[in-house]
């Protein structure tokens, strides 16, 4: 049990104003297994107010100083890898023999890529008779979810650092726990004072004055469209930047000469990682219809070979939902799925077999899925596939694009050129042609209602600079 009783504000394990904590419970057991603190406004505005005091010697530090603290922050969370993987998997499920890989390594590897992105800020451009600077947006809120707490945390905080910036973190409140390991790397290595913040609370209690304090510059948020909304109206009156990475009902296009076997694998696979919980999952598997009931059988058998259990097992796939509550939004889906028509082929709302407590669901398909029932429009946000036949492939990309998402997509065809060709048409922040992986070098980011932001790569650095155009040389 971890007991978390101050806030990280100015460099400082600073108490909270008042006694009030919050409990987070292992959704493998339902056991409380830590808690932390709960901020008030007078704590948010403690948090605002040493982010701001650090803002001006913090941002016109060099960038190869800047440089220096994140390579130190990444060798440091190197050491801490084992406790970041413990903190995840205790309190979302994760996986424990997975979560190094999934949520830990690549994220501290992507952290330290922003030293190198650093130098981009001394890179002014000149045009005729003016001068374009970089500077630092300014004073940043982070907030993040519970799906990838430690990698989400990282898009944000790195480029943010690499800019210039100085921050406040507020982590969901499911998963605060690498956040505190965080800061514990940022006090170790000597960070400055206040460029670095962290606060816990409770998101509806602490947005409005973290994303409307005049003295924030900038909120960069990953979380639901709800909360996104929440945040974008509290932050207009003082025209806040506002960067949001949202929700996604992404699509699998699958034409009739891919290689049917492989395509299916890619996207059972796909949505089934972090059982389910990925805002860029390829939840809607639409195939050629010639090919349909072929895959539908491939795709049962390959989600049946999930072993859906204790996360500390090694032999385990997919561990529980991420808290009873997320659990409980997914059996409704599953429910509701089965109201409206579609065939359920494997899976459903009950537990699964041999085990007894926990937010557990076993790996869920359903065929026979039209465009038009709410489990083909709307974020489900667990492990469930929904397949839909298509009749031609201008039909496919009308069915991929129909959706108020555009987060991620992605193409099985003949070969690259005929899934290129399909990538374009669709509208998405990304496209994944013939079973690509996952990279942060490349931007991430939605189109329509997934966000209208840029996370990763050379882009993720872009949301926190101001440009500066000095005229008359
Ligand atoms: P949420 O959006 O409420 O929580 C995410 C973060 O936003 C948390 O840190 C929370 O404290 C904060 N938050 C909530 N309301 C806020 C407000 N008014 N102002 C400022 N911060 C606020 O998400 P929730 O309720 O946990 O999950 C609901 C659904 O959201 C999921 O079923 C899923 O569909 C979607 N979601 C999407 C994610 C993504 O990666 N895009 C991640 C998590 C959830
Ligand atoms: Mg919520």
């Amino acid at each position: 049990m971890k007991i978390h009783d101050r806030f990280f504000i100015n460099g400082q394990w600073s108490s909270p104003a008042t006694t009030r904590v919050h409990e987070i419970r292992n959704p493998a057991t339902d056991e409380v297994c830590a808690t932390v603190p709960l901020a008030n406004e007078a704590d948010c505005v403690h948090a605002i107010e040493s982010a701001r005091a650090a803002f001006p010697a913090w941002s016109v530090t060099s960038a190869s100083e800047r440089g220096d603290f994140i390579n130190q922050a990444a060798d440091e969370l190197m050491k801490r890898a084992d406790d970041l993987a413990d903190a995840i998997t205790q309190t979302m499920g994760c996986p424990r023999h997975i979560c190094p890989n999934l949520q830990v390594l690549g994220s501290i590897q992507a952290f330290r890529a922003y030293a190198d992105r650093a130098k981009t800020m001394e890179q002014s451009e000149q045009r005729k008779g003016v001068q374009i600077l970089k500077e630092p947006v300014g004073v940043c809120t982070l907030i993040t979810p519970w799906n990838y707490p430690l990698s989400i945390l990282i898009g944000k905080a790195a480029p943010a650092l690499a800019a210039g910036c100085t921050m406040i973190a507020k982590p969901a409140e499911q998963t605060p726990l690498q956040d505190f390991i965080v800061a514990e790397v940022f006090e170790k290595i000597g960070l400055p004072n206040g460029v670095f913040n962290l606060l816990t609370g409770i998101g509806p209690e602490v947005g409005p004055v973290l994303c409307g304090h005049s003295e924030i510059d900038m909120v960069s948020f990953t979380g639901s469209t709800r909360a996104g909304v929440q945040i974008t109206e509290s932050a207009a009156p003082t025209i806040k930047r506002v960067c949001l990475e949202l929700g996604g009902k992404s699509p699998l296009v699958i034409t009739e000469d891919a290689d049917i076997d492989a395509a299916v694998r890619y996207g059972v696979q796909n949505v089934m990682m972090n059982t389910g919980q990925t805002c860029s999952a390829l939840t809607r598997m639409l195939v050629a219809e010639s090919r349909y009931e072929e895959a539908i059988s491939l795709a049962k058998h390959v989600a049946e070979q999930n072993i859906v259990g204790d996360p500390l097992d090694p032999k385990t796939t997919m561990g529980p939902l991420s808290s009873a509550s997320q659990k409980s939004t997914v059996v409704d889906y599953i429910r509701k799925g089965i109201a409206e028509g579609a065939r359920l082929v494997t899976g459903g709302a009950e537990m699964p077999e041999g085990l007894t407590h926990g937010a557990y669901l076993p790996p869920t398909i359903f065929a026979d899925v039209n465009n038009q029932m709410s489990i083909a429009q709307e974020e489900i946000f667990g492990p469930v596939l929904c397949m839909i036949p298509f009749r031609d492939e201008n039909h496919g990309i009308e069915l991929a694009n129909e959706t108020v998402y555009g987060l991620s997509s992605a193409v099985f065809a003949k070969d690259q050129d005929s899934a290129l060709a399909l990538a374009r048409r669709i509208k998405a922040g990304q496209c994944f042609v013939q079973g690509a992986n996952f990279t942060t070098d490349a931007p991430f980011g939605g189109y329509k209602r997934s966000g209208n932001g840029r996370e990763w790569g050379e882009e993720g650095i872009t949301e926190f600079i101001e440009i500066k155009a000095v005229l008359g040389q």
